[in-house]
């Protein structure tokens, strides 16, 4: 069920990600969320939300998005959202203080689709590591495999015209290849861009590259943003948000009727 855009036939669509919400957020992210508030209509959350992924952070966080946030939000969980072993308790915490997190799944908001999955590593394009040799390599690859094809499925379930994609992993060279070549292999992975291609996503927005480029494209020709907070304040460093002004078709923006 989709919601009807609250500006008429355009929907403004902030994303960051990396947000790494640790013991001494409380206030930190204020004035932020309060700039999401007067800018969009929605904010995506690309990953990384808590430093650690201890229920703690996760609290702080909720209480920061009710102090300050005013519109939707809708996330995926980064890596370190999984190193306490609490994801869980992290992903009920966030899911209760309003957060809609995606793993494999989509939602409809104001009239644009957004499919989300954290995604996973591997690398990027003819040197992506294979499923090949010992069992442990192999479990590496299947989860890098498993990871693109919730996306693919994901995807599958929008009608919507605008559908954007959300992952924690970059999933094209281009938006990570400022980080230091030794890390490239572990900040995404070509088998997510697959999906993006195939159901010609409108944009993709992820994280996770601390360090890398803010904008780049698939190979057929799909804009990939990194959000990720580090590389937002480097660029825009007055208002860290990615945002996107995506037109909506106008039966996605009628009045909703009242019910009897
Ligand atoms: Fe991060
Ligand atoms: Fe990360």
């Amino acid at each position: 069920m989709t919601t009807p855009s609250p500006n008429g036939n355009v929907v403004r669509l902030a994303a960051l990600g990396d947000l790494h919400c640790g013991r001494g957020c409380q206030g930190a992210f204020q004035r932020l969320f309060a700039q999401v508030s007067e800018s969009a209509d929605v904010l995506v959350l690309a990953g990384d939300l808590t430093d650690h992924g201890q229920p703690e952070e996760a609290q702080l966080l909720a209480q920061e998005l009710r102090a300050s946030l005013r519109v939707p939000v809708v996330g995926v969980l980064g890596n370190h959202d999984y190193e306490a072993g609490h994801v869980e308790e992290v992903q009920t915490i966030l899911t209760e203080g309003g957060v809609r997190l995606l793993d494999g799944d989509a939602v409809e908001l104001h009239g644009i689709g957004i499919a989300g999955v954290k995604g996973f590593a591997g690398g990027f394009g003819a040197r992506a590591l294979q499923s090949w040799g010992e069992r442990v390599l192999k479990a590496f690859v299947r989860e890098a495999v498993e990871e693109a094809l919730k996306l693919e499925s994901a995807l599958a379930r929008l009608r919507t015209a605008q559908r954007i994609v959300l992952l924690h992993y970059a999933p094209v060279r281009d938006t990570v290849d400022t980080e230091p070549a030794e890390i490239l292999p572990f900040l995404g992975s070509s088998r997510l861009e697959e999906p993006i291609n195939r159901y010609a996503a409108t944009a993709v927005l992820h994280g996770h590259a601390h360090h890398g480029r803010p904008e780049g494209r698939t190979a057929s020709g799909i804009p990939v943003y990194n959000v990720s907070l580090p590389v937002l304040r480097a660029t825009l460093p007055d208002r860290p948000i990615r945002l996107l002004e995506l037109p909506v078709p106008s039966e996605a923006t009628a009045p909703v009727a009242a019910g009897g």
